[in-house]
């Protein structure tokens, strides 16, 4: 934009002022995948449709395809429609996650492991925190999230990490780095998605091979919504406070029930010298 060109005039630098204070208290905003991503790889298997609006990425026996954000961001709620591969999507993994960059890294991750026509998706979620994941839980969903687009959001603070489905809280990682666990809260992050194939693992733990002749297979994102603090700024993002409540205790409850498929607090065979002090201490 022509009014940032020189920041240090003082004119400009009383209007920088104006659209900074402006921007850190904006609602939640609709991006723009021209203006606000990149395709960052797939040689032309990412397209960016519906004027910014949407974008598809695709997957072929040569390559995948991914997306990030432009900006980084420390803090924030990040909200992503998806429509998954259809069909026989097993070996396929389409990802929605946040990342830093370098060594010790902290990541937050939404990845959705595909499946045999007919069998169900697995949504597997995970936080890294200094580089160091491990926190595994899995979900099926109670939907067909091939059929039509769902929201997918990581609600993200210094207390806690949100991951929800249509604004139904699946999964809270609290921070409990006053016992010891670190939290990630000290690098900021920015939005990553792709489309790849992983059937060296994804399906039945790599038994099931992705199909070739159904390639290529395409995944589909829209209404990529931001809430987020920027690296620096005074931030007044709702989001920075956001926790449960009532209802969303509830409603977290019946999908820890009824829908988790695994959970790394409870595996004993996996953590034999005992789980991570956050399953012990977590209260939804
Ligand atoms: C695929 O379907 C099988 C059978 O319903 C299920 O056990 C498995 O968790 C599903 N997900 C993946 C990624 O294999």
């Amino acid at each position: 934009m022509a009014f940032f060109s020189n920041p240090k005039a003082p004119e400009n630098f009383a209007l920088l002022s104006f659209f900074v204070i402006l921007s850190c208290f904006t609602v939640p905003s609709l991006a723009n995948f021209h203006r606000d991503a990149e395709i960052t790889w797939g040689d032309g298997r990412g397209q960016i449709t519906e004027g910014g609006r949407g974008l598809s990425l695709s997957l072929d026996q040569y390559s995948g395809s991914g997306f990030q954000s432009k900006n980084e961001y420390l803090f924030g709620r990040f909200d992503m429609q998806l429509k998954l591969v259809p069909g026989n999507s097993a070996g396929t993994v389409t990802t929605f996650f946040l990342s830093s960059q370098g060594e010790g890294h902290d990541e937050i991750d939404f990845e959705f492991l595909g499946n045999a026509t007919g069998e169900p998706y697995t949504v597997h979620t995970n936080v890294y925190s200094q580089g160091k994941g491990d926190k595994e839980q899995q979900f099926h969903l109670w939907f067909d999230p091939t059929a039509a687009f769902h929201t997918y959001s990581i609600v993200w603070n210094p207390q806690r990490i949100i991951f929800l489905v249509d604004n139904s809280p699946i999964r809270v990682f609290n921070n409990h780095e006053s016992s010891g666990i670190p939290f990630p809260k000290n690098q900021a992050m920015r939005v990553y998605c792709s489309l790849w194939n992983a059937d060296d693992w994804a399906t039945q733990g790599g038994r099931v091979k992705t199909d070739w002749t159904k390639a290529p297979f395409v995944a589909y994102y829209r209404n990529f919504k931001i809430d987020a603090c920027a690296v620096g700024t005074p931030c007044a993002s709702k989001s920075l406070t956001h926790e449960l409540d009532a209802n969303g205790r509830n409603r977290l409850r019946w999908v820890q029930q009824k829908h988790m498929v695994y959970n790394y607090c409870a595996d004993v065979q996996r953590f034999p010298q005992g789980t991570s002090v956050e399953c012990k201490r977590s209260r939804f």
